[in-house]
């Protein structure tokens, strides 16, 4: 699926199976906050814009999770071909 960054220009990167939203975006030079990787301390959360992530974190509210409003990139990935971030 293909991750767009809202604030950056609507720059695009393709997340390649096997890989997260957080590891495609560190390997492009976008550095982000991070630190458990494993979608349990919530540093890495971030607002989604359009799309429908594929929720797989322990941070996020059932609520929170049905809104599609947020998302943990260190592990959560994208139901939808396209997934626009507020980065
Ligand atoms: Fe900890 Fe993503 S880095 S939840």
């Amino acid at each position: 699926f293909t991750v767009v960054l809202a604030r950056r220009s609507g720059q695009e990167f393709t997340v390649e199976p096997g890989m997260t939203i957080l590891e495609t975006l560190l390997q492009n030079g976008i550095s982000r906050n991070y630190s458990c990787t494993q979608g349990v301390c919530g540093t890495c959360e971030t607002k989604v814009l359009e799309g429908e992530p594929d929720h797989r974190d322990w941070v996020l509210s059932d609520e929170k999770k049905a809104s599609n409003s947020t998302m943990l990139i260190c592990c959560s990935l994208s139901k939808s071909p396209r997934l626009v971030l507020d980065i």
